[in-house]
């Protein structure tokens, strides 16, 4: 079996390569998902995406993108949206999703990023890494979302409201405010 080199940063890979992956992981009408609607118009961070490479092979990648929730009084808090993560259907099983969700929570922690949300497998995603669809239940989203598949992750000190509107992100820096968003009891 080939050993999986390093992670290394997304945008060091061809993009079409990227691209079959996601297709290969996904299928290729995956463009219509709710996912893909929430990050509308947005670049990816690019210091939050990685590629995972196996002789040299491009076998899995993992892209974050900003995102906002809005609530009705205005307030925007800033979210970033994890995923796709694609694992090779040839490579999966091995541990890659795991190192690439892994590495990118730890840069985010260590860069005290906004808390992450996807739309994913509550069995993976919770197991592995404590996304919880507890605290998604009223959000609301440009498209249909399975709930249970919605997931957040929340670390000490992080806030998120209750009800909010989920979307790409267009409020300014100045204009964010999570510190002034009540945390969710859940
Ligand atoms: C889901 C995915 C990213 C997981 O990555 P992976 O490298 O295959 O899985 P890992 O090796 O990191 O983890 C393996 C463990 O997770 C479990 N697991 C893997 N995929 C799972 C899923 N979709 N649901 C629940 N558990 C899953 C395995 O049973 C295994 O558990 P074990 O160690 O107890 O046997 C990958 O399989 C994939 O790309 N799938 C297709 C696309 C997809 O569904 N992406 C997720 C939505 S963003």
């Amino acid at each position: 079996m080939s050993i999986l080199s390093d992670l290394v940063p997304l945008a060091s890979i061809d993009p079409a390569a990227v691209e079959h992956l996601l297709d290969l992981a996904f299928g290729a009408d995956r463009h219509q998902r709710t996912a893909y609607s929430l990050r509308r118009g947005m670049a990816p961070i690019a210091e939050l995406s990685f590629a995972a490479l196996s002789d040299g092979e491009l076998v899995g990648s993992i892209q974050c993108w900003p995102v906002e929730l809005r609530t009705a009084d205005g307030t925007c808090v800033p979210m970033v949206l994890m995923g796709p993560v694609a694992v090779h259907p040839d490579r999966q099983r091995q541990g890659i999703g795991r190192r690439l969700v892994a590495a990118t929570l730890a840069k985010a922690d260590a860069s005290d990023s906004e808390p992450m949300v996807l739309i994913g497998d509550a069995v993976y995603y919770d197991r592995f890494f404590g996304f919880k669809a507890s605290h998604t239940a009223l959000w609301q989203l440009p498209g249909p979302v399975e709930r249970d598949r919605l997931l957040a992750r929340v670390q000490p000190g992080q806030a998120l409201p209750r009800r909010a509107i989920l979307g790409p992100r267009t409020c300014a820096v100045a204009e964010q405010a999570p510190s002034l968003v009540v945390p969710t009891s859940n």
